[in-house]
């Protein structure tokens, strides 16, 4: 074991889980690798966790930081600064809809945390309906709306957060099909609403890919029926795009946008700094303008996060890595279907653009998750030198998720792996 790993383990917290048999100490990233301490090279198909959205030291985004730093590293919201004003002009351009105004905090929990404050004040009313399977963060009100028993350490804090079944097609919660089911996890929230709530809600919160969910892709549809119903309760939509943002799902800035409704409030986080702590809040302006008071954040608006952000956005749009995202990601999508035609343990493929989940199964007819498939995939895909992340309920979907500058040799490395991989698992 490592100086460095043993040190982790003894004066972190134990919850502050590694990935793999023996963790890996990272010392260095260069675009689409990065290096451990021994100096073995890894093809990162994770990007901690859907984070480096445009390479490892983008030599861009560096430059931006340094330049930043170097100059003033700091100021709180308690002055402008033109690159918070920039980013915040620009927040305004790239998102869907009506979203105008911005507040800029440094993790996805604090975005999805203002998010529902902001509607709580907005509409006048509490509750919120969230679905099960979703992932918001570890403040109260994160911990309350997080629909994983395994990430939730304590019963709910926060009163007045009911989950709806998530629009899960692979393990439909109604046993149905779509598109002959005609979407009823979206029709249960008229329901959810009529009989868990008062009947009026402030808001509906979901993430347009379920994330640490296991990349759970909504049916075409849903959004458009969910959140009518939220509406007519007197709901806002709250998008929650801290995974699925910048490109990530191809062609679009955000993933919503794959659906044909406009969020009142959206929140993102992870790619938008590249590694940088950065995260939004983005609402309409009649959201925006009815929060009452003042409010602050001390890092909210950094001028190095905000000048991160800004070289970000300038990369993905000057070298086209949202079209990148979608050719890039339809290959990849064509070869995991293979990989699901040749390995029986591969019970579903699914995701958008650089955001594809595969779920393990023990039996393609009972579905029974195997995480213990996906331990072998791990260390079998870490002796082929490619890192790839995990999640779902069961522990048993492979998130794939590599940098937006992907091409098509780096996703055959991965592939090459994952087929090699899959080949090894003894269940
Ligand atoms: C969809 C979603 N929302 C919110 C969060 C919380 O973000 P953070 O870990 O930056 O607080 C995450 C983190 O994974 C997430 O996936």
């Amino acid at each position: 074991m490592s100086d460095t790993v043993r040190k982790h383990k003894e004066f972190l917290f134990p919850v502050v889980a590694t990935y793999y048999k023996e963790p890996l100490a990272l010392v260095r990233g260069e675009g689409m690798y990065v290096w451990d301490e021994l100096g073995d090279k890894y093809l990162d198909c994770f990007g901690g966790v859907l984070t480096i959205s445009v390479g490892h030291a983008n030599p861009a985004v560096v430059k931006a930081e340094a330049e930043q730093l170097g100059r003033l590293s700091h100021t709180s919201t308690l002055y402008a600064n033109h690159n918070h004003a920039d980013l915040a002009e620009k927040m305004a351009e790239i998102t869907p809809g009506n979203l105008k105004k911005s507040f800029f905090t440094s993790t996805g929990t604090e975005a999805d945390d203002m998010a529902v404050l902001a509607a709580k004040m907005h509409t006048k009313r509490h509750e919120i309906i969230v679905l099960r399977h979703s992932y918001s963060g570890r403040s109260a009100s994160a911990l309350s709306s997080v629909g994983h028993s395994s990430w939730r350490p304590i019963a709910a804090q926060v009163p007045g957060i009911v989950h709806a079944h998530a629009p899960y097609c692979y393990r439909c919660p109604f046993g149905l099909t779509f598109p002959s089911c005609n979407i009823k996890c979206a029709d249960d929230i008229k329901n959810l609403i009529d009989t868990t709530t008062t009947g009026e809600i402030a808001a509906f919160m979901a993430e347009p890919i379920l994330g640490v969910g296991g990349f759970i892709v909504p049916p075409p549809g849903y959004f458009e029926k969910a959140v009518g119903i939220a509406r007519n309760h007197g709901g806002l939509f709250i998008a929650d795009e801290v995974q699925t943002g910048f490109g990530r799902t191809g062609e679009k800035w955000f993933g919503i946008e794959h659906w044909d409704v406009e969020p009142d409030i959206l929140t993102t986080a992870k790619g938008m700094g590249n590694g940088a702590p950065i995260a939004v809040t983005t609402a309409t302006s009649e959201v925006a303008d009815s929060f009452p008071g003042v409010t602050f954040s001390t890092f909210g608006g950094n001028p190095v996060s905000t000048a991160a952000a800004l070289a970000v956005i300038k990369e993905i749009e000057d070298r086209d890595l949202r079209t990148n995202a979608k050719v890039v990601g339809d290959y990849f999508r064509a070869k995991l279907d293979e990989l699901k035609d040749k390995h029986p343990i591969i019970g579903d493929v699914r995701g958008m653009g650089l955001m594809q989940g595969v779920e393990l199964v023990k039996d393609r007819e009972t579905k029974e998750p195997a995480p213990q498939a996906v331990a072998q995939v791990f260390e079998e895909t870490k002796k082929h030198r490619v890192l790839i992340g995990k999640g779902g309920l069961y522990g048993n979907v492979l998130r794939l998720g590599p940098p937006l500058i992907a091409d098509k040799s780096h996703i055959d490395e991965l592939i090459g792996a994952l087929d090699k991989a899959f080949s090894a698992v003894v269940l």
